[in-house]
């Protein structure tokens, strides 16, 4: 009867500690003490030989029942910290009383701008690249018709680097990057960051964006550039946009216009935004020069193209009615959470 007795005690032992398991751990850690090689059930198995032959096996069926029941309580003891550990996790992530965070940060302008000209682009199957900002004078001059001696090049005040390189002046040099990694036709936009050593001010600033356009293919022409323009302004600043081209000069494409639209301000009328013109100008433009597709490789006799340079900071300064560029940089924090 003495075994009786430590056996119950054992169990006893056991129910008090499994209840008092608050982890996996802890009910693993019982398994191994009562089941395990040298646990308490084990211990007392050992134990049989030492009782008189004819109790023997009843012990033995007694222990065994034990054991049988330990195994099932530790079990469902696994089963219930498991279902509880869920339940707990469900409420932390899903507490919808929680007080929400305030957000912080909002898209910036520019960069509004530029996804909103790409988007434009990119929904009429325009290709959307992008390339390097630190460029050789050979892709950001000479390629686009800027030989050295070329007084544009002086223009452009640019940062130059060692070796030939430069901090990129505007995106065209992507123009020939495009052109000699593909055959016509084509049709691409590449957004990007330009720099110029010009002197901070509230209209110019020596790091800007710009965002180049190119289309090449057979009986490409300026009507196709200026349909284009006009589509695109209205797009971004609202249906009744006109667009105007102005005779200009660049290198790299002839004829060039400098491209005006319908100033938003005063739709037109003449305002301080506009300097009572009616109209802004939002980049330069042009057909491609037949000295820029030779030296790409493509044949000017068969192939014509327009490309345009657009200027993303000015087109979110009349977007937005902001009138220091300064402030794109700045990042007060009063200025940012305006959009
Ligand atoms: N790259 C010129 C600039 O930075 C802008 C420009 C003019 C780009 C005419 C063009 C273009 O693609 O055709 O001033």
């Amino acid at each position: 009867m003495e075994f009786e007795r430590a056996l119950a005690e054992v169990e006893s032992t056991f129910e008090q500690r499994l209840a008092a398991a608050s982890r996996d751990a802890e009910v693993e850690e019982l398994r191994i003490a009562y089941l395990g090689r040298s646990g308490e059930l084990t211990l007392m198995r050992r134990g049989i030989g030492k009782l008189p032959a004819g109790e023997r096996p009843a012990a033995g069926q007694r222990i065994n029942a034990v054991a049988d029941r330990m195994e099932l309580r530790l079990a469902s003891a696994l089963e219930t910290l498991r279902a509880h550990g869920l339940e707990q996790a469900l409420h932390e992530r899903v507490d919808a009383t929680f007080p929400a965070q305030a957000r912080h940060g909002s898209i910036h302008p520019i960069r509004r701008t530029l996804e909103d000209i790409c988007n434009f682009f990119e929904r009429r199957g325009y290709g959307v690249v992008v390339g390097p900002e630190v460029e050789t004078e050979y892709h950001n001059f000479d390629a686009l018709n800027i030989p050295p001696d070329h007084p544009a090049r002086e223009g452009f005040d640019s940062f130059y680097l060692p070796g030939g390189l430069l901090l990129r002046t505007h995106t065209s040099p992507m123009q020939v990057r495009t052109m000699q990694a593909h055959q016509p036709p084509l049709a691409i936009v590449t957004p990007g960051r330009c720099y110029r050593r010009d002197a901070l001010d509230a209209r110019h600033s020596f790091a800007f964006h710009q965002v180049e356009g190119l289309v090449v293919a057979e009986g490409i022409t300026m009507a196709h550039l200026k349909g284009t323009m006009e589509a695109m302004c209205r797009a971004l600043f609202g249906p009744a946009q006109r667009v105007r081209f102005r005779p200009s000069y660049f290198p790299f494409t002839e004829p060039s216009a400098e491209v005006d639209t319908t100033c938003p301000g005063c739709r037109g009328l003449g305002c301080r935004t506009c300097s009572g013109s009616g109209w802004l100008e939002i980049g330069g433009s042009g057909m491609v020069h037949p000295n820029v597709f030779r030296e790409v490789g493509y044949d000017p006799e068969r192939v014509t193209g327009w490309a345009f340079g657009l200027g993303p900071e000015r087109i979110a300064m009349v977007r937005h009615g902001i009138d220091d560029i300064r402030t794109f940089v700045e990042n007060e924090p009063a200025f940012l959470e305006q959009f």
